[in-house]
């Protein structure tokens, strides 16, 4: 038994370390605490400063990413249920009607000239309305613009009549339901 713990102390002996007395355990307890905080407050204080910037460190911003992996190709979602913006008359005039209305193409009633609308004015809205969605002679059925909607080219209609004495109501929007509907019908 005696014997036993003889070569225990022996055997501690041969591995013993730095840490020889009490005192220097107490110290390298606290230090092997202390140490490592110090590290982390530092690393911490290092992340949240950010104002270290290497040279490049802003090819890693979420915008500079952003830019970096968007489609080549921009697309934008369109919402089918969105409401559709219609263009007003004047836009829809000046897009696609003034390229013959304005200068009178080809005998096409020019814009402001009272005497020319004046008839297709006492002709009523659906007279026009007729011409211009189908067309007649020169006048191509939407002006040559199929995706314009029905609303919108009543709305340039009106617009133009209105400019050479006309007074036609501004057309109600139709309910987006029905029209996307009549829109979308082949
Ligand atoms: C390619 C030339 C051209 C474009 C583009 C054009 N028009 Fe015309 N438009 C004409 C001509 C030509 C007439 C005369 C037709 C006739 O009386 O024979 C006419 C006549 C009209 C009339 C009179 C209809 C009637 O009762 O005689 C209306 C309304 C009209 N256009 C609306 C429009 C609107 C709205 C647009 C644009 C969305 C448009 N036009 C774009 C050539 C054009």
């Amino acid at each position: 038994m005696n014997q036993t713990a003889d070569n225990a102390e022996k055997h501690n002996e041969a591995h013993e370390g730095p840490i020889k007395t009490p005192k220097q355990l107490v110290v390298t307890i606290i230090l092997a605490f202390i140490v490592p905080i110090i590290i982390i407050l530092l690393l911490i204080n290092l992340v949240v400063s950010g104002s270290f910037q290497g040279a490049g460190s802003q090819a890693l911003t979420p915008e500079a990413i952003a830019s970096r992996i968007k489609p080549v190709a921009g697309f934008a979602l369109v919402d089918a249920n969105a409401p559709k913006v219609f263009k007003t008359g004047q836009q829809v005039y000046e897009s696609t009607c003034t390229a013959c209305h304005a200068a009178g193409v080809a005998g096409a009633p020019k814009t402001g000239d009272t005497a020319a609308w004046a008839p297709l004015i006492d002709s009523g809205m659906q007279a026009l309305m007729k011409v211009a969605l189908e067309g007649k002679g020169a006048m191509p059925p939407k002006g040559g613009n199929p995706t314009l909607s029905d609303f919108e080219i009543e709305r340039a209609v009106v617009y133009m009549a209105n400019q050479a004495g006309g007074s036609f109501p501004e057309p109600a929007e139709p309910a987006a339901e029905g029209d996307a509907a009549a829109d979308n019908a082949p």
